[in-house]
C-alpha cells in the first residue's frame, strides 16, 4: 500500500517538474526563476558542502514561489563529468525536520532540476548564457536571478568572471551573484590586482567573497551575543579585565593531497588571515548599533583593521610537521635537497592601538597534525580573587567566555560562560540553554562550571551562507575593503618570515609541548628553547656560551666589544650607570636617542630588564628625525615609543620629540621648528650638554641625520638643522656636530657582519667629516665609547 502512495507521489512530482523548472510553487505567488550554476561543480569543496548547501535551500524554498534549475560545470566533457554529478546529487541529504515521505519527493525534483555542463571556452559561456535565457522565454518564467558559484583556484576568477559578464548576465530586473571562494590572493599586491581585474567585469554588490567561518553558527552569534549581553559584558570587555584573547583552530589532518595549494599558501594565509582574522574583528569591533547594517559592521570592522600594531617575526611562532617536506618533495616532484620553509603551525600574537584593548594580547594559533581537531575563541578574563584555601570552589577557577566552534570534547558548537562571571541572557529562539552533560572538561573547567548555549538545530556553514546568498544578504560576507584592510595588516608578518626556519614538530600527541608559546614583553618565542640551542649547536656550534665582552680602543677612542647580544646587555647596564649617576649629581638624566634598527634590542633590554632604571627622572630627546607625521612607522620616535616609551613608566613632560610637523605641514624652514628644538634644549639642558647621546653609523658613513656631503658647517653655532638625506625619505631633522660634541657621553652602536666593511675602512680613515661624518664626532669634554659587536668588527 505505501508502495502504490509513494509511486504516485513520484509520478505528480515527474509530472509537475518539466524542463527541469519545478511548477511547486503553484500555489505560492510566482517570485521568478533562480539558475544556480556552480563551477566546478564536481570539485572537491563541491561534493563536501556546495550541493548539500543547495539541496537544503531548495528544499526550503521549493514552497517559497521561486523556481529554480541547477548546473554543474566543468572543464570535462559532458558524458564523462555527468554520471559523477549524479553520484554526488544521490548522495545529498534532507533537511532534519523533512518527513521521509517529502524528502523523497523534494530530493527526485532536485535531481531532475540539475545537469552538467561543460564550462571551458567563451562559447561554452556563450551557449549557457543563450540556454538560460532561451527556458525563460519557453516557459513564459521572469527571471530572478542568477547565482554564480566559482569553486576553482582564484587564478581562473578573472577569466571566468569575464566570461560571465560577457554572455551569462541574467535578463532586465534579474539579479547576477557571483560567490569567490578563498584564496582571494597571495599577498596585499596580488589580492589588490584580483580586486581590480574582478572588478572590470562585475560590481561589487555582484560579488560575494565568502569565507565558511563567518556561516558557522557561533561566529555569527557573536555579535548578537554580545548585544543580547551587554549590560555584562559593557563592563568587563575592555583591557582592565581581559587578561587574553585566544582564537585557536587545531587540526589533526595533515596537508596531503592539497600540496601544491599549502605549499603556496601555509597556515598563515590558509586559515589565519581569514577565518581567525574575521573572529577577532567580531569579538573586538565596536558593537554597531544595527546589527544587520552591513555598512555599519563593515565600518567598525575596518576601525578595528586600521588600530592593529605593525607584526614583524617577533610576534609569530612558527612551525611544520617533519612529514610535510617529504611530502612537499613527492607531490611537487622536487629533489631530496629541496627544503621548505612553508610554516604549517603558527602562533601569533596582535595587539590593539585602542584605548579599550591597549596591552591586551590577542592569540591566534593554527596548526596541522596537531592532537585534536578543535575550534575556539576564548575570552580569558582577570581573576583578582587570591585564593587561600578551598581552590576548588568556584570564584577560584579561570573567569573565561568561550565560543566553541565545534568538535574537540564537547564536540557540538556552543557558547560557554564559565559560572563565576554571569549568567547569560538568551532572546534568541534559534538557540537554548543545555542543562545536561556529559562528563566532559572544556579549556581547564569541567562542563558543569559553565553555563552552555547551544543552537537548537545544527546548521552547516555552507548551508547558512547560500542562503545568504540567495536573500541577497551581504554582512556575513568579505568586502573588498575588508580583505585589502586584511591582507595590509598580515603581508608585513608573512614578508618579514619568508626566510624564517620553521621549528619542527613530529605530529599529533607525540608533539608534547614542542609548540607551546609563551608572551616576552610584545615578542612571542617557543616556552621550550632547550630545543632550539640544540638545533643551533647542531647547525653552526657557534660557541656563544663562552664570549667574553673585550675592551680596546677604535679610532684612538673607547670600544666595548661582545657578541651581540651580551653588548646590548652592556650597552643598557653603562646607561643605567650614566643615569643613576646624573640623577644623583643633578636631579635628571638628558638622553639623546637615535633611530635605525641597531638600537631596538637597546629599547627592548632597557624596556624589559631595567626595572629600577631611573625613568622618571629621565628626559628622552631625539638625534634625529625623518620628517614624516610621528604616527607613521617610519618615524624614529615612533619606533622608540613602540619599542621603549610605551613600556617605561615616564612622565609624558619628559619626552621630547622633534617638532617635524607644524602648521600641517612637515619640516618647512619658515615653520622655524629647529629653532623651536633648539630652544627647548636650550632651556631645559644644562649647558646644552647632554649626559648620553646614543648614535649610530650608516653604511656611507652618515651618523644622526647629517649625511656626506651636508654642509655640516653652515649650521655653525647651531645644535638643531634641517637636512637632507639621499634615501627617502629625504628631508630630515637632525642634532648638529656641535650639539653632539658638547655631550658629556656619546655612544656609538655599531652592529651585524653587514657592518663589517665599513668598520674596517673607518679604522683606515682619517678624520674627514665631510666624507665621513661619523669621523666628526669629537666630545670636546665628553668621553666617546664605540659599541661594536663582533660581527661588524670580526665579519
Ligand atoms: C579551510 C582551509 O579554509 O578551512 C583548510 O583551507 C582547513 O585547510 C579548513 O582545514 C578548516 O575549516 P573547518 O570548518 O573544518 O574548521
Amino acid at each position: 500500500m505505501w508502495k502504490v502512495v509513494w509511486a504516485a507521489l513520484l509520478l505528480l512530482a515527474t509530472v509537475c517538474v518539466q524542463r527541469g523548472y519545478t511548477k511547486e510553487a503553484k500555489g505560492a505567488q510566482s517570485l521568478g526563476h533562480v539558475s544556480v550554476v556552480i563551477v566546478g561543480g564536481t570539485g572537491d569543496l563541491a561534493k563536501k558542502y556546495l550541493w548539500q548547501g543547495f539541496f537544503h535551500l531548495y528544499a526550503n524554498q521549493v514552497s517559497s514561489g521561486y523556481s529554480f534549475s541547477f548546473y554543474g560545470g566543468g572543464l570535462s566533457p559532458n558524458d564523462k563529468a555527468t554520471p559523477i554529478l549524479f553520484d554526488v546529487l544521490k548522495g545529498v541529504v534532507c533537511p532534519r525536520e523533512l518527513s521521509v515521505e517529502r524528502c523523497a519527493l523534494v530530493k527526485e525534483q532536485f535531481l531532475r532540476l540539475a545537469e552538467y555542463r561543460q564550462l571551458n571556452t567563451s562559447e561554452d559561456y556563450q551557449a549557457l548564457g543563450t540556454h538560460l535565457t532561451e527556458q525563460l522565454r519557453q516557459e513564459g518564467i521572469v527571471e530572478a536571478g542568477r547565482l554564480f558559484y566559482l569553486s576553482v583556484p582564484a587564478f581562473a576568477y578573472a577569466d571566468i568572471a569575464e566570461k560571465i559578464n560577457n554572455s551569462c548576465r541574467p535578463t532586465d530586473g534579474a539579479w547576477l551573484r557571483v560567490v569567490l571562494e578563498k584564496p582571494f590572493g597571495h599577498d596585499f599586491s596580488s589580492a589588490q590586482l584580483l580586486s581590480t581585474q574582478l572588478g572590470a567585469s562585475l560590481k561589487d554588490n555582484e560579488m560575494y567573497r565568502i569565507d565558511h567561518y563567518l556561516g558557522k553558527q557561533v561566529v555569527s552569534k557573536i555579535l548578537p551575543f554580545r548585544r543580547e549581553n551587554s549590560k555584562h559584558l559593557d563592563l568587563i570587555w575592555n583591557k582592565h579585565h581581559i587578561e587574553r584573547v585566544e582564537i585557536v583552530l587545531k587540526e589533526t589532518l595533515d596537508a596531503k593531497g592539497r600540496i601544491s595549494f599549502y605549499e603556496q599558501y601555509g597556515v598563515i594565509r590558509d586559515v589565519i588571515q581569514n577565518h581567525l582574522t574575521e573572529v577577532m574583528t567580531l569579538l573586538t569591533m565596536e558593537l554597531p548599533s544595527n546589527l544587520s547594517n552591513t555598512n555599519e559592521v563593515l565600518k567598525n570592522k575596518l576601525k578595528i583593521f586600521s588600530a592593529l600594531q605593525r607584526l614583524d617575526r617577533n610576534c609569530a611562532a612558527i612551525g611544520q610537521y617533519q612529514a610535510y617536506n617529504a611530502e612537499v618533495q613527492e607531490e611537487l616532484s622536487k629533489t631530496r635537497e629541496h627544503f621548505s620553509l612553508t610554516p604549517t603551525f603558527a602562533g601569533i600574537m596582535v595587539h590593539i592601538d585602542l584605548a579599550q584593548y591597549e596591552g591586551m594580547p590577542v592569540i591566534l594559533t593554527s596548526g596541522k597534525m596537531l592532537d585534536e581537531r578543535v575550534g575556539y575563541a576564548r575570552i580569558l578574563f582577570k581573576n583578582d580573587i587570591f585564593c587561600i584555601q578551598s581552590y576548588s570552589s568556584v570564584h577560584c577557577k579561570p573567569k573565561q567566555i568561550v565560543f566553541y566552534f565545534g568538535h574537540g570534547t564537547l564536540q557540538y558548537p556552543a557558547i560557554l560562560v564559565s559560572k563565576n562571571l554571569f549568567k547569560p541572557d538568551l532572546m534568541d529562539t534559534e538557540w537554548k540553554e543545555v542543562t545536561e552533560h556529559k562528563d566532559v572538561s572544556v579549556l581547564g573547567l569541567p562542563i558543569s562550571d559553565y553555563y552552555v548555549l547551544t543552537p537548537t538545530v545544527e546548521r552547516e556553514a555552507y548551508a547558512e551562507l547560500i542562503l545568504h546568498i540567495f536573500q541577497g544578504r551581504k554582512d556575513s560576507f568579505i568586502s573588498a575593503e575588508n580583505l585589502l584592510a586584511s591582507w595590509s595588516f598580515w603581508t608585513p608578518l608573512l614578508q618579514s618570515l619568508a626566510d624564517t626556519f620553521p621549528r619542527l614538530y613530529p605530529g599529533g600527541a607525540d608533539n608534547g609541548n614542542m609548540l607551546d608559546f609563551k608572551q616576552l614583553g610584545r615578542k612571542v618565542t617557543f616556552a621550550n628553547e632547550a630545543l632550539v640551542m640544540v638545533t643551533q649547536d647542531h647547525i653552526g656550534g657557534s660557541g656563544r656560551e663562552s664570549f667574553q665582552v673585550m675592551q680596546g680602543k677604535y679610532r684612538s677612542a673607547d670600544m666595548v666589544s661582545a657578541w651581540s647580544k651580551e653588548l646590548i646587555v652592556r650597552l643598557a647596564a653603562d646607561l643605567q650607570v650614566a643615569a643613576e649617576n646624573a640623577v644623583r649629581e643633578c636631579g635628571r638624566f638628558h638622553l639623546a636617542l637615535s633611530g635605525g634598527s641597531s638600537p631596538l634590542a637597546l629599547f627592548q633590554r632597557l624596556a624589559r630588564h631595567h626595572y629600577s632604571f631611573p625613568w622618571r627622572d629621565t628626559h628622552v630627546w631625539m638625534v634625529d628625525e625623518r620628517c614624516v607625521p610621528l604616527t607613521e612607522l617610519d618615524s624614529n620616535f615612533r619606533t622608540l615609543h613602540d619599542h621603549l616609551l610605551q613600556h617605561v613608566k615616564m612622565s609624558y613632560f619628559n619626552i621630547h620629540p622633534m617638532p617635524v610637523q607644524m602648521n600641517q605641514r612637515l619640516c618647512v624652514e619658515e615653520d622655524s621648528g629647529a629653532l623651536l628644538y633648539e630652544s627647548e634644549i636650550t632651556q631645559l639642558v644644562n649647558a646644552s650638554s647632554f649626559h648620553f647621546v646614543l648614535l649610530g653609523v650608516g653604511y656611507d658613513g652618515h651618523t644622526a641625520s647629517l649625511f656626506p656631503g651636508s654642509k655640516l658647517d653652515a649650521s655653525g653655532n647651531s645644535l638643531v638643522a634641517f637636512t637632507e638625506s639621499p634615501a627617502k625619505p629625504h628631508q630630515r631633522m637632525s642634532l648638529t656636530l656641535k650639539a653632539i660634541n658638547q655631550a658629556q657621553k656619546v655612544g656609538v652602536l655599531v652592529m651585524g657582519k653587514s657592518k663589517h666593511e665599513l668598520v674596517t675602512q673607518l679604522s683606515r680613515v682619517k678624520d674627514n667629516p665631510k666624507h665621513w661624518p661619523i669621523t666628526g664626532i669629537r666630545p670636546t669634554s665628553g668621553r666617546l665609547v664605540w659599541y661594536i659587536d663582533y660581527d661588524a668588527l670580526l665579519g
